[in-house]
């Protein structure tokens, strides 16, 4: 059983949790890849995905798992509900609850969102990713797709590229990586990688081909422009040129290396067309290993003993 109530971040998980979570998404990518993808887990559960931001792989993959799982679904937008009337995030969600629902799966902009939520509303909370904080389910199957690609996480090394300063993805997979016994590096230019990074033990690299050398998987980031207030380097033309993963750089190194990327892909920004589609890249492997790994938390959440 998981030591939690609610799946807010990889931060609130113990390494038990990890394991029994990927353990768990096993069984159900066996379940997903049947010619019957459903199995009636959930039969008397019902969730709503609230987002209040944009999604595609996130949303799509959380209802998925829950059909797949066979919980009864509703899908909430915030641009268009009662929220532009003026209605608050507590208010929202007691008024979804009221109509017996009985798990939340919530993305926001605001960082701590989930967390806030869980502490002022009777439901079991998921995080679905909460501004630059955290992003626990693609921190999840990302380790699960290491794991599934390379045998075991433990003894790995992992290298993050890009935005780290804005990105949700970076931090919960620093923290799941770390948990199940990786070595992680971030590299970036350096006004994209927090100042304090080093305190959680993770290396820093500012050179792309140096980092590369070190690892045996290297994850992508996109450049979150939405998230960026100020200009943090010259060009996007220059940031291609100093941390884009292209072919070239990639048969300079003369040795595999797995390359993954959570999604939406700039094609030709942090990673050229040529790489993203490569025997090299699992992009679509995490994306369908997603489905699975978000039917075994909502699986292990809704087991728990009810929210007090
Ligand atoms: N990886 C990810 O969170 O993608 P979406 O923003 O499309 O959900």
């Amino acid at each position: 059983m998981l030591s939690v109530n609610h799946l807010l971040g990889i931060k609130y998980l113990k390494k038990d949790d990890i394991d029994l979570i990927l353990k768990t998404a096993d069984t159900f990518l066996d379940v997903i890849n049947r010619p019957i993808k459903k199995v009636p887990s959930l039969r008397d559960t019902t969730i709503v995905n609230l987002f209040f931001e944009n999604s595609t792989r996130t949303r799509l993959s959380f209802e998925l798992a829950e059909k797949r799982l066979s919980a009864d679904v509703l899908n909430f937008t915030a641009s268009s509900s009662s929220v532009s009337k003026g209605e608050t995030l507590i208010d929202t969600v007691n008024n979804i609850l009221a109509m017996k629902v009985d798990m939340v799966v919530m993305r926001h902009p605001m960082p701590g969102a989930a967390h806030f939520l869980s502490q002022r509303v009777k439901s079991k909370i998921v995080n679905a990713g909460d501004g630059a904080h955290e992003h626990p389910t693609q921190a999840l199957l990302d380790a699960f797709s290491i794991r599934r690609k390379l045998g075991e996480v433990a003894g790995k090394k992992v290298l993050i590229v890009g935005d780290i300063l804005h990105s949700r993805v970076a931090l919960s997979n620093i923290f799941c990586l770390q948990k199940l016994g990786a070595e992680v590096m971030v590299c970036g230019p350096p006004t994209l990688i927090p100042k304090y990074l080093h305190t959680l033990g993770v290396k820093v690299e500012y050179d792309l081909k140096k980092a590369l050398l070190w690892c045996d998987v290297a994850n992508m980031l996109r450049i979150q422009l939405e998230r960026q207030d100020i200009k943090y380097f010259p060009s996007l033309r220059e940031y291609t040129h100093l941390y884009g993963l292209n072919k070239d750089i990639l048969d300079s190194l003369e040795k595999p290396i797995v390359i993954m990327h959570p999604g939406p892909i700039n094609r030709g920004v942090e990673i050229t067309s040529e790489v993203a589609d490569s025997e090299h890249a699992i992009i679509l492997d995490q994306v369908e290993n997603g489905v699975a790994v978000r039917m075994a938390v909502l699986y292990l959440l809704a087991n728990r003993p009810d929210v007090v």
